[in-house]
């Protein structure tokens, strides 16, 4: 185990299983978008899975892999001007809690009690 390790599994989860499914826009000015229009006041679904599991951005798609290096950016938190505000306080809180819960609850993880 690294000292990195819960921070990388806690990026692994969110990316491979965020609690965030669905997000909602209106929009608000006519768009193309690979081929599709949208246009102003049509309500749009955001749905964050795919774009965690797009394939060109994550090779390795239904691994969970806690030793990635150089995770991509995923989006279980959002992007751009609705980013998540309370990221860093989520990542923080379970970057602690997990290593505690697997250790303590999990016969597949043998990481030690913190
Ligand atoms: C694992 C935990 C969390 C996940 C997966 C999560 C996920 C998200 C996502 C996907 C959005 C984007 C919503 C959008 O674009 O419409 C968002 C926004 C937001 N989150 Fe979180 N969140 C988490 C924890 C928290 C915490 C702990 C707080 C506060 C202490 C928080 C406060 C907010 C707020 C206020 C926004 C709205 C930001 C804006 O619209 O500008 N979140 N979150």
């Amino acid at each position: 185990m690294t000292d990195e390790s819960p921070a990388r599994t806690v990026e692994e989860v969110l990316r491979r299983e965020g609690p965030i499914k669905v997000l909602t826009r209106r929009v608000t000015e006519d768009h193309e978008r690979h081929g599709q229009s949208i246009r102003a006041g049509e309500r749009v679904l955001l749905i964050l899975h795919p774009a965690n599991h797009d394939p060109s951005m994550f090779p390795a798609l239904d691994v969970l892999d806690v030793a990635w290096p150089d995770q991509p950016a995923h989006v279980g938190f959002g992007h751009g001007a609705h980013f998540c505000i309370g990221a860093q306080l989520a990542r923080s809180q379970a970057r602690v809690a997990l290593p505690r819960v697997l250790s303590t609850s999990s016969p597949i993880c043998d990481w030690p009690a913190q």
